[in-house]
């Protein structure tokens, strides 16, 4: 089943063009996204005075689960509560299920599991359709962005056309990410920087390398990084900045000026053909993406920090399918 590969993971990580494909498969036409799952609750959704996304994991925008059952917070008959979970089963996300179930909320579904528990007990929803998923830390989850003026969306719709190819393209960083991953064998934490569309993309790299290659990782909002993390800087501790080209590039530009003005040990992300513009002295690790547009730009992101995180794993010696007190599906609360 695992093919050429030596683990699930990254047999995962390197069919992520050919998920990517079949999960869009007959739902871009005509310039559009069409989401058989929803057509029928679209009127209800749009009249909903809040859409609210529920998942483990990343705080996708509003709602943990878990959180949301501790606090008992709002949820009410005008809202559109969205369930994101890979396996649709993961406890924590079903319990908050029936919790908006029980307020009244549209419930809607997106998961990759057809038939499974969040499949059936949504109203509607959206199977991701992007193949099994068999590692345990999950490749397949999804971001969300909403789509203002027409120039944008056809921009957008272009760019999901383009996604597999891209997301080949930056599979081919494989070896300077073993190599990276090589240098940050012994380093006791790996801090990940990111601000706007990248602060989940930040959060999610930090996710993998602490969950897989079990090194303490954080993702951090870059525009907090006074606020406290700067202290932590010095000629030792790795931090990887992202910094592709988006509305936030000149702000994360300054945020490398003050790490480096700290000695930082920095790894850069930027768009190709970036790499002067991020690191004029040449004293930092980049790792050049192709551009595509800004909130798809997270789904080529993340590839080489996953591909970081499995290559830390097996150089640290740990398994990488069975990561060490982690269940496939967190089916207990
Ligand atoms: C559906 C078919 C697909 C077919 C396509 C053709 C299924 C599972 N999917 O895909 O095989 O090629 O039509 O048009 O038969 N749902 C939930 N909760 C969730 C996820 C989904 O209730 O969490 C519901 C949806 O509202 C929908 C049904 O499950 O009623 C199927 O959803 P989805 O597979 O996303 O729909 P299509 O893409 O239209
Ligand atoms: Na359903």
């Amino acid at each position: 089943k695992k093919g050429n590969y030596d683990h699930f993971m990254q047999k995962e990580i390197h069919e992520q063009p050919h998920s990517l494909t079949t999960t869009m498969r007959g739902r871009l036409k005509d310039g559009a996204v069409l989401l058989g799952g929803l057509k029928e609750h679209l009127k209800t959704i749009r009249r909903s005075r809040r859409v609210v996304f529920i998942g483990c994991g990343i705080p996708v925008t509003m709602e943990v689960a878990s959180d949301l059952l501790d606090r008992q917070g709002p949820i009410y008959r005008e809202d559109t509560a969205v369930f994101v979970s890979q396996s649709g089963e993961t406890a924590d996300t079903l319990l908050a299920l029936d919790y908006a179930l029980e307020n009244g909320a549209l419930c809607v579904g997106i998961t990759n599991t057809v038939g499974s528990t969040l499949s059936r007990r949504t109203h509607c929803g959206i199977h991701i359709n992007a193949g099994c998923e068999i590692g345990v830390a999950s490749t397949k989850a999804i971001g969300s962005d909403q789509i203002s003026t027409q120039a944008r969306r056809e921009a957008i719709i272009s760019g999901l056309f383009s996604l597999p190819s891209n997301a080949s393209q930056v599979l081919k960083l494989d070896s300077e990410m073993k190599e990276l991953a090589s240098s940050l064998i012994d380093s006791e934490s790996l801090l990940v920087f990111g601000r706007g569309y990248n602060y989940a993309t930040a959060l999610e790299g930090a996710l993998k390398v602490k969950e897989v290659a079990l090194m303490h990782s954080e993702g951090m909002f870059a525009g907090e990084m006074k606020h406290g993390p700067l202290a932590l800087v010095d000629e030792n501790l790795p931090i990887i900045v992202i910094a592709t080209r988006d509305a936030c590039f000149s702000k994360q530009q300054s945020v490398i000026q003050q790490l480096l003005s700290r000695k930082g040990r920095l790894i850069i992300m930027c768009s190709k053909g970036d790499a002067s513009a991020v690191n004029p002295g040449g004293s930092c690790r980049v790792i050049e993406v192709p551009k595509v547009a800004d909130c798809l730009q997270p789904v080529i992101n993340i590839i080489p920090l996953q591909l970081l995180a499995y290559h830390l794993t097996v150089l640290r010696g740990f398994d990488v399918d069975q990561p060490r007190n982690l269940a496939k599906s967190v089916t207990t609360q």
